[in-house]
């Protein structure tokens, strides 16, 4: 078995990730490039990150010629990529109830729900002068929304949370998919953050009617809604919004990991009425929004909501979905799976670890990830081939086949 360790590469980083012994140098494509030139074809993406894969020639090229020109400005200037960027995500959201919002640039998914949480408060405090306890913010079961103060008390993991305490005040959390418990949103709720699709929870996908029902009883109580899209948004499932998986929409929406393809940029889309309530100074940031990351983001933009490449996700995905139902149908060790788009999880049974999963589909060339509820998480690159595809299965085919051996001799 591999030995993760935290040590092994530098003693000066922080050891908060537990890390295999690979160096990584570059990348093409749905490739990555250890220092040992071994190639490894990547269905992590950088955690949903690299949507556009690793080594884009056009990509390197903008940061080429935007890095000779103006990396970053600060945001007391006019920055024309961001204007366009913002212009042309407000664009993409035409026919829906974030038609008329504006756009706030930071540089993380986390940075994203803290501004979204911020911008909720805003409003509550504007708009429900009178009704000072309007300031709860509710989340889901097995939700992740980051690791900065705010973003974690939304973010109902014990691991990450206990260290920390005590989390902010006013954090509450529902179940997930259960539209009974909704009925505990109440008038001291300023916000409702969910994740259409929950990613790092272990790839659970919001049901029609809990999004349905989660939309009805925020219009009743005037709590505003936030989806948080950092991992589900921007195609991977297919659509460019999440959302549009459903007949429903946010009031406001938060995105990151793919914008940039790899550049921090993460951005809250804040609707017409919570916007109309933000007044210069109520927020800010140093980097967020910079020449270079938004030109990048534009050029990202342009490519992913081309109708082809959506369709082509669409079609890619259903292809992955269906050859890990197909595995889950030839091995005892996979209990169930689920996915949309690029976005696809198999749970594997319990006291299987997904540890040893990993590790054997590094050893054999092949990045996975894992998440909540002992699952194996695949969010490759978008751009991602059925043929490479079918290379990842064989793999994992093979090393379910080892995992079955070792477990029936007590080995792991
Ligand atoms: C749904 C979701 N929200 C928020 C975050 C936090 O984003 P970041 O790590 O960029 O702060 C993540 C990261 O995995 C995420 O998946």
């Amino acid at each position: 078995m591999l030995k993760r360790t935290v040590r092994k590469y530098s003693t000066k980083l922080l050891p908060l990730y537990g890390r295999p012994a690979n160096v990584f140098t570059h990348g093409q494509g749905c490739y990555l490039v250890d220092k040992n030139e071994k190639k490894f074809l990547d269905f992590t993406a950088g955690i949903a990150v690299n949507a556009l894969g690793h080594g884009d020639l056009q990509i390197a090229e903008i940061i080429h010629d935007q890095a000779k020109k103006l990396i970053h400005l600060s945001n007391l200037y006019h920055n024309e990529y961001a204007e366009g960027l913002a212009e042309m995500m407000v664009d993409s959201l035409q026919g829906t109830s974030l038609n008329d919002s504006q756009v706030f640039f930071c540089n993380s998914g986390t940075e994203a729900n803290e501004g979204a949480f911020k911008f909720a408060r805003k409003y509550a405090r504007t708009v429900y002068p009178n009704e000072p306890t309007r300031f709860k913010i509710v989340s889901f079961k097995n939700a992740f929304h980051g690791r900065t103060l705010a973003a974690l008390s939304a973010t109902p993991n014990k691991k990450y949370q206990t260290p920390f305490f005590p989390l902010m005040q006013g954090f509450y959390t529902l179940d997930f998919n259960n539209v009974d418990s909704l009925s505990e949103i109440d008038k001291d709720v300023c916000a409702v953050i969910v994740e259409p699709i929950q990613g790092e929870g272990g790839i659970n996908i919001a049901t029609d009617e809990f999004m349905t029902a989660l939309r009805e009883r925020c219009d009743e109580t005037g709590a505003l809604l936030i989806f948080d899209e950092i991992q589900c948004g921007m195609g991977r499932t297919g659509k460019l919004f999440g959302f549009q998986n459903y007949n429903v929409e946010p009031d406001l929406l938060t995105m990151a990991k793919p914008m940039a393809n790899g550049l921090p940029l993460g951005a809250v889309v804040v609707g017409n009425r919570v916007a109309k309530t933000i007044s210069p100074g109520d927020h800010g940031t140093t980097f967020g929004g910079s020449p270079l990351a938004t030109r990048v983001g534009q050029h990202v933009w342009k490519r992913i909501s081309d109708p082809n490449f959506l369709s082509n996700v669409s079609k890619i995905g259903e292809f992955l979905y269906q050859e890990c139902a197909n595995l889950a149908k030839v091995s005892p060790l996979i209990q169930s799976v689920r996915g949309k788009g690029l976005m696809v999880g198999f749970t594997l049974r319990e006291n299987v670890p997904t540890s040893m999963f990993v590790d054997l589909c590094l050893e054999r060339g092949v990045l996975v990830v894992s998440a909540g509820n002992n699952t194996i998480r695949l969010v490759p690159p978008l751009i991602m081939t059925e043929e490479e595809i079918k290379k990842g299965i064989v793999v994992f085919e093979r090393v379910l086949t080892i995992m079955e051996g070792r477990i029936a001799s007590g080995k792991k």
